[in-house]
């Protein structure tokens, strides 16, 4: 480590062991706070001419030099400590003696705070952005494939047919809710820590309701100690990560099993498919499995900031630089992620002849309910529908292939219209109560969905 720019160094005589410097510098991964560090540098400057620390005049120049390191600033600087200290040194070298009153009032334990708040706001408005178009993804393949019936399951099981794009509007909706936490995070996010200083508040009058306006904070941060050790932000930004990667992951086993010549539902296109060294016939879903295997790598981002805080003393205490690479670690994995899965969705075609739900009794529900609206009483009706099943089974036959006698023998209620009350159709369309899978609540569900994407 250079050490002339050192932050701290009049107290020390002796040298960093160079083994440790490489050890505690963070500049080699928060370099991704360039840009924040910057700009809060230059809020910094104009709120410390209005304290009158800096005269307009100074001001100006150190803002101009700030701008020029904005502007062309090459990270090769290897020897720096963190970002905080690559931007001051740069600054010093432009500005002389002039640069080294900049740091007045503040500390880099509320200056990080401030940066990396800056930084996951933008972070978060670009996710948005990304799952907002994993949304759209869904609903061009719901629109697509209108009418397409595919088996629904429970245990894997085959249950009750639905429309594919009940099964897209799903998924749309676990992203909504995703769409929606990580704007409910962003508020707490957009709250500044500048002015807190080292711990324990500024000695110097900066107005920082002010300062907060000029950098797009919507609030100060209220207790000087809070808000340098408080680490929430980050935690909460990893959780609602975390949730769009169970969804995501979720989505990947449902086209992986789907894409299996047992399921046969869907077809992979060869864009996002892989082949085999060995096997010629293989065609593998590696894109999905990848989107599956990474949720388990943003957990553990989240699990180890969790840990990494857990028992902490306030206020600032070295342990916190650890928040930067797991945070930087899941908003790549999770913005790539998404990426992949949008792509995947443009590149796969469903199989309407395979992903038939005919077959499979998922109409055996239907036939109970049928019984209902004659009068049995439900639990009875069920008992009766299995014996049905179970008599189905044994002549090889689906439900609506059994005759009226056949199934008269296990009740006189079944009647004439009994085919058509367990047709496909019918089957489809009795869901007709709001979220259900009848063709008309999907279409208009998937106009709302439509919709609310351009809100
Ligand atoms: N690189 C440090 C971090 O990311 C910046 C704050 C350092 N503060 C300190 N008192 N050493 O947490």
């Amino acid at each position: 480590m250079d050490e002339s720019k050192k932050l701290w160094g009049g107290r020390f005589e002796g040298k960093t062991d160079p083994g440790f410097a490489g050890f505690n510098n963070s500049f080699r991964f928060d370099q991704r706070l360039f840009e924040a560090d910057v700009t809060a540098s230059i809020a910094y400057c104009v709120a410390l001419e209005g304290a009158g620390v800096l005269t307009a005049q100074e001001g100006s120049q150190i803002r101009r030099a700030l701008e020029e390191i904005l502007a062309k600033s090459s990270f090769n600087d290897s020897s720096a400590e963190d970002v905080h200290s690559f931007v001051e040194a740069r600054l010093i070298e432009l500005t002389g003696d002039l640069g080294r009153r900049l740091h007045t009032g503040r500390s880099r334990n509320d200056q990080v705070a401030t940066d990396f708040r800056l930084w996951l706001r933008e972070a978060i408005d670009d996710l948005n952005t990304i799952v907002r178009d994993v949304q759209t993804a869904l609903l061009d393949f719901a629109e697509t494939n209108r009418g397409v019936v595919i088996p629904g399951y429970t245990h894997l099981q085959r249950a009750q047919p639905v429309l594919v794009a009940h099964w897209c509007l799903a998924y749309f909706e676990m992203l909504a809710r995703d769409r929606e936490r990580l704007r409910e995070v962003r508020t707490r996010v957009n709250v500044m820590p500048l002015g807190s200083a080292a711990l324990a508040g500024t000695s110097f009058p900066i107005d920082r309701e002010v300062l907060a306006r000029s950098l797009g904070f919507a609030a100060v941060s209220r207790n000087s100690l809070d808000a340098v050790s408080d680490r929430d932000f980050c935690v909460e930004f990893l959780s609602a990560c975390s949730l769009i990667m169970v969804h995501l992951s979720r989505l990947a086993e449902d086209i992986i099993l789907y894409a299996t010549i047992e399921f046969g539902i869907l077809e992979l296109g060869d864009a996002i498919a892989t082949g085999s060294s060995l096997m010629p016939q293989k065609k593998n879903p590696d894109s999905m499995e990848l989107v599956r295997g990474k949720a388990g790598r943003v957990f553990g981002d989240l699990l180890a900031l969790l840990t990494t805080l857990k028992g902490l003393p306030l206020a600032y205490n070295k342990d916190m630089q650890e928040d930067k690479e797991a945070v930087f670690d899941a908003y790549d994995t999770v913005a790539s992620s998404l990426r992949v899965s949008a792509t995947v969705l443009r590149n796969i075609s469903v199989n309407s002849e395979r992903a038939s739900a005919s077959t499979g009794y998922m109409n055996a529900t239907e036939l109970a309910d049928y019984l209902v609206r004659k009068g049995m009483p439900f639990r009875e009706a069920h008992e009766v529908v299995g014996k049905v099943v179970m008599r189905a089974i044994e002549l090889g036959k689906e439900l609506d292939q059994l005759s009226l006698a056949d199934l008269r023998e296990f009740s006189p209620l079944f009647a004439e219209d009994v085919h058509v009350a367990i047709s496909l159709e019918q089957t489809l369309s009795s869901k007709s109560q709001v979220g259900g899978t009848a063709p008309k609540l999907v279409a208009s569900a998937l106009a709302a969905a439509r919709q609310s994407l351009n809100e």
